[in-house]
């Protein structure tokens, strides 16, 4: 463990100490040692029944994942959750958005640090990649179905140590005068999920707090969209968070900030 962070090894009994004070969000936290993905983790809980809100942290993954079938390299002294969401289908496509929302305020309030997203949900510190989101969603008959949202943070990455991601990836340690405590970010990312899931589910978006946190706005962006990549300037998102994108010949697409939708087994 890093040195003068003393109390991290226990960061996820830490961050629940004292009482969460949340109205859905991590009502049940299942803390693993280590894992595949917390995404399945989550998935196989949402499967068998388990209560909106429920969290699973675990303290690294063998088979950490990302976007578009990517790696995310997941060892030690980071964050890795997912958190189990049964939104109704108007908050469900919102749930993203949110959840980066409260990304970005969890770092603002327990590392100093104001981030940059960039479209739909990478959130950046000077450029390079701090955190990343994975919402992966079963549709299924009204109630049924459910939003897996993964996060992950890096804490205390040393991203030169992984040549894959040493040129676009950060840390909150690399970055931060005073690196907050794991156990404080948590917290802290908890109470956001929680707030914004509250309002969200009182019919009051995400996307107007997201948007001035956005990036990629007026820039010339290739955008990998199922199989396709579409270019062309960045030129606003609209209500629902997809982008509207101007291609050189004039033509828009907009491009939903929606993600992966699975099959149920
Ligand atoms: C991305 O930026 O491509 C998304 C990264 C999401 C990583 C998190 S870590 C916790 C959860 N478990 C996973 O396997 N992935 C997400």
């Amino acid at each position: 463990m890093s040195a003068g962070h003393p109390n991290e090894r226990d960061y996820v009994a830490s961050a629940l100490r004292a009482g969460l004070f949340t109205k859905v969000v991590g009502k049940r936290v299942v803390h693993l040692a280590t894992t595949g993905s917390t995404m399945d983790d989550a998935r196989r809980l949402a499967e068998e029944g388990a209560q909106d809100g429920t969290v699973v942290v675990s303290d690294a993954q063998t088979g950490g994942r990302g976007r578009f079938g990517r790696r995310w390299v997941s060892p030690p002294d980071n964050l890795y959750l997912s958190v189990l969401l049964r939104p109704d289908a108007a908050a469900a496509q919102y749930v993203s958005v949110a959840a980066c929302v409260a990304v970005v305020r969890a770092i603002r309030r327990t590392a100093g640090l104001v981030p940059r997203v960039k479209w739909p949900n990478d959130v950046l510190l000077r450029g390079k990649k701090v955190s990343g989101l994975l919402v992966e969603s079963v549709l299924g008959e009204s109630g049924t179905g459910y939003s897996i949202v993964g996060i992950g943070v890096n804490v205390e990455l040393d991203p030169s140590a992984t040549p894959e991601i040493a040129a676009i990836a950060t840390s909150l340690r690399a970055e931060a005068a005073k690196p907050p405590l794991r156990s404080g970010l948590l917290r802290a990312l908890l109470h956001e999920l929680d707030a914004l899931y509250d309002d969200l589910r009182r019919g009051s978006s995400p996307v107007p707090e997201w948007k001035l946190h956005l990036d990629t706005l007026g820039k010339q962006v290739d955008v990998r969209w199922g199989d396709e990549v579409h270019t062309g300037i960045a030129e606003d998102v609209d209500e629902r968070g997809a982008l509207v994108l101007r291609r050189a010949d004039g033509t828009a697409v907009l491009l939903p900030a929606g993600e992966v939708t699975l099959h149920r087994v």
